[in-house]
């Protein structure tokens, strides 16, 4: 096979051209590829997805999708979970491999496993704790979860997959991303002492064997840098100036700033609320920028004000590393019969984590 197309001579297009050369390299290759694209990304790159969505959607469609190329715009673990679930004979292909997700950093194959055999000290765990991934993890988080009778969540699907969970088993194990845990559980009825918070720097997690045996969900001290921007402080200020106002959060965001919210929930879950809303409604939107912006044109023309829940902007800074000189790059090089950046799951890993998967998916509505 010949050499790829080197990305130094596309670094330097202007967005104009990769628009047009995108558009043509998306003709010439026609069903065999399909674009994905993430509710967070750039409108430079979003305008030529597909198919848009939060992780739970864009999971489905990768899962069901016939295209021989999967050209995934988000990040690193959206286009492992592509492979994934699609079949050995497509490509999932990250436009940027230095996309990734900074929570998603935040657990590692290694941590979880001490902390399984920290646990090991005060119960069984594997009779006792369901460990459940969110999908903002790496591979082998996903096979743990298979491996030890546990599941994948996504922002969508959290209450489904913690019912499932403490029906099989009486705690939770959660990460990495303790906001999304916490929230949840709450919302469900779990009083915040029945919560505990392991920190993966200290011993045992930072918690004593009372701890460990009172907690129902234990969570993972992650936490998502874009969404920890937001606070209560916002909602209030916003809530003075406009009393009538309606303010949505993603479930990523502090649990203070859930509580103060009407809403709450996913990417997809944001948009459908605010765009099925009343012509001349406000809205106060604690999820990334690119998101708000592009609600805010959709809107405009119906009355709507969308607004950033943050005075300081913070965009997901490894989403906005898909711009479309890389786009192109994986296009182009395509269209000559050449992959680049393929995300590529090894088998072993692959079948657990698929398992955890898959459980994900049969409970999720
Ligand atoms: P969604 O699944 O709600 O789109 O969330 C993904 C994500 O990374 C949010 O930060
Ligand atoms: Fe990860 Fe946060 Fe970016 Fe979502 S917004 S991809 S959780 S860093």
């Amino acid at each position: 096979m010949a050499t790829a197309l080197a990305y130094e001579q596309f670094d330097t297009l202007s967005d104009e051209d990769c628009d047009e050369r995108i558009v043509a390299a998306k003709r010439a290759l026609g069903k065999r590829v399909v674009i994905l694209g993430h509710h967070y990304q750039r409108d430079e790159v979003f305008r030529h997805a597909d198919f848009s969505g939060d992780s739970l959607k864009l999971s489905r469609l990768a899962a069901t999708s016939d295209a021989e190329y999967i050209v995934f715009c988000g990040v690193h673990f959206m286009a492992e979970v592509a492979d994934i679930l699609s079949r050995p004979d497509q490509v999932s292909i990250l436009p940027d491999l230095a996309a990734g997700c900074s929570m998603a950093d935040m657990a590692n194959l290694a941590a979880v496993e001490r902390a399984w055999r920290e646990l090991g000290r005060v119960l069984d765990p594997d009779a006792r704790v369901t460990p459940v991934t969110y999908i903002n993890s790496a591979a082998d988080l996903k096979a743990f979860c298979g491996e030890h009778g546990g599941l994948v969540c996504t922002s969508s699907n959290a209450r489904r997959v913690l019912e499932w969970s403490w029906a099989q088993r009486d705690k939770v194990l959660f990460f990495p991303d303790q906001h999304l845990g916490r929230n949840t559980a709450y919302r469900m009825g779990v009083p915040l002492e029945d919560m505990a918070v392991w920190d993966y720097a200290l011993p045992n997690g930072g918690l004593t064997r009372e701890q460990i045996e009172r907690a129902r969900i234990i969570l993972w001290k992650g936490f998502c840098s874009v969404h920890q921007m937001f606070q209560p402080v916002h909602i209030d200020s916003f809530r003075r100036e406009h009393p009538d106002g309606k303010v949505i959060a993603h479930p990523e965001a502090p649990f203070e700033v859930c509580q103060k919210s009407d809403y709450v929930g996913s990417t997809e879950f944001i948009i459908k609320t605010v765009r099925e809303s009343a012509p001349g409604t406000r809205w106060l939107v604690g999820t990334e920028l690119n998101l708000v912006n592009r609600l805010h044109e959709q809107c405009r023309d119906e009355g709507k004000v969308v607004e950033f829940m943050s005075p300081t902007v913070c965009m997901c800074s490894t989403m906005f590393r898909i711009d479309p000189q890389h786009l192109v790059w994986t296009l182009e090089n395509l269209v000559e019969g050449r992959i680049v950046n393929q995300i590529k799951v090894a088998p072993a890993e692959a079948g657990l984590a698929r398992l955890a998967l898959e459980r994900m998916l049969e409970v999720s509505p």
